[in-house]
């Protein structure tokens, strides 16, 4: 007996997939993040509308399925006719520089709130269902105890955690009062391939692996004992797809990453150093200001609501980024933004372009 499908079950197949398909809009698709959410929604058959203004990202991140549109958000009149028919938005969008948003608040501010102001402005007039916004940790600035939990009222230390903040006070009052579904995801410092990896001013573990590779050594802003949490991007997409479509998480804000494997910016070194066998000897520079000591996240109310897991360890997602830096090849460093403020707190690293 045939186990092949008949015509008839093809077409079945077919219709039920053109059933469920939707129309996802991602903002920052050539970027790390939104790179892989439009990978994971066009693998599961649907529409990808994207946008990116390329400040960030790299054009060859974006999946060729995608109808990609090289634009600004700020310029809403634009957005508008990208919008019709859209489902849900996928609001990845941000120059997410926190050390940076200190010596150029400007831009960052403009690049964080102002286009998600833009952005929602254009979904409300387009009757979009449901905007999934990325926020930050740097929501949380600087609390009394860690791990933060989505309770904590936000302290926010510094332009970008500001605008942030801000912006998911535009998210929940804009999508309240125009019936739009919300959920604010809080990722924490994610790594994995695509990650910008020639940028100064952000991505401390694609840094320390473009430098190690090309035989140089990493720097390390202050003593290297503040501790971060790192999540590998596929344990950040698969709760994201969830956010998309789940009834249960309407209006919530929900921390996505893990909280079990803390580690100090001078482990970070190590470990990467170990991975690529090479002799560490950190150059230290003066601590930048504003820069939270403990940042981790609980991960209990994503393990409540969606059955948020982490699949892959930090060693296992630097051997991934690694890999793929190895692969596109080592690259010098672009200072590619303007340090609104010089002054005697900005980093040499930043001022002398000593990267
Ligand atoms: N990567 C992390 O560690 C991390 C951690 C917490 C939160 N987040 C958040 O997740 C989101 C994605 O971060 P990412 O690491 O993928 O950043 P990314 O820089 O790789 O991607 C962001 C993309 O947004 C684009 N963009 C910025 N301003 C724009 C504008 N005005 N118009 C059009 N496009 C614009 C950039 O060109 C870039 O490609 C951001 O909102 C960030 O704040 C990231």
């Amino acid at each position: 007996m045939s186990i092949a499908p008949t015509l008839s079950q093809i077409g079945h197949y077919v219709m039920i997939i053109a059933m469920n398909q939707k129309t996802f809009f991602i903002s920052g698709v050539a970027g790390f993040l939104g790179s892989h959410v439009a990978d994971a929604l066009i693998e599961k058959g649907h529409r990808v509308i994207g946008v990116d203004n390329l400040i960030g990202g790299y054009l060859d991140n974006v999946n060729p399925k995608v109808e990609f549109h090289q634009i600004d958000l700020i310029d809403r009149a634009e957005l508008v006719p990208l919008l019709k028919g859209v489902d849900v938005i996928y609001h990845c969008a941000a120059t997410a520089y926190e050390g940076l948003s200190v010596f150029s608040p400007h831009l960052v501010s403009q690049n964080v709130y102002g286009i998600t102001t833009s952005l929602l402005s254009a979904a409300v007039t387009n009757k979009v269902k449901r905007f999934v916004h990325c926020s930050s940790m740097a929501r949380y600035g600087t609390q009394e105890v860690v791990p933060f939990t989505e309770d904590m009222t936000p302290l926010p230390q510094d332009p970008y955690g500001i605008a942030k903040y801000a912006a998911e006070l535009q998210v929940k009052n804009i999508c309240s009062v125009h019936g739009m579904e919300y959920v604010i995801a809080v990722p924490h410092n994610i790594i994995g391939a695509r990650q910008k990896y020639d940028d100064p001013y952000r991505n401390v573990a694609s840094i320390m692996i473009n430098l190690m590779l090309q035989g140089r050594q990493p720097f390390i802003y202050g003593d290297g004992e503040q501790k971060r949490c790192f999540s590998f991007v596929e344990d950040v997409v698969l709760p994201l797809m969830k956010l998309g479509e789940s009834p249960d998480v309407v209006g919530e804000i929900i921390n996505i990453g893990p909280d079990e494997e803390f580690v100090t910016i001078n482990t970070l070194a190590q470990t990467v150093a170990r991975l690529l066998d090479f002799k560490l000897d950190p150059i230290y520079m003066a601590g930048r200001p504003q820069e939270v000591r403990h940042a981790t996240c609980s991960a209990d109310k994503a393990r409540r609501l969606i059955g948020y897991k982490t699949t892959t360890t930090l060693e296992e997602g630097l051997q991934e980024m690694i890999k793929h830096i190895r692969e596109r090849g080592t690259k010098p460093f672009l200072y590619h933004l303007d340090l609104e403020i010089d002054n005697e707190m900005t980093p040499r690293t930043w001022k002398e372009k000593l990267m």
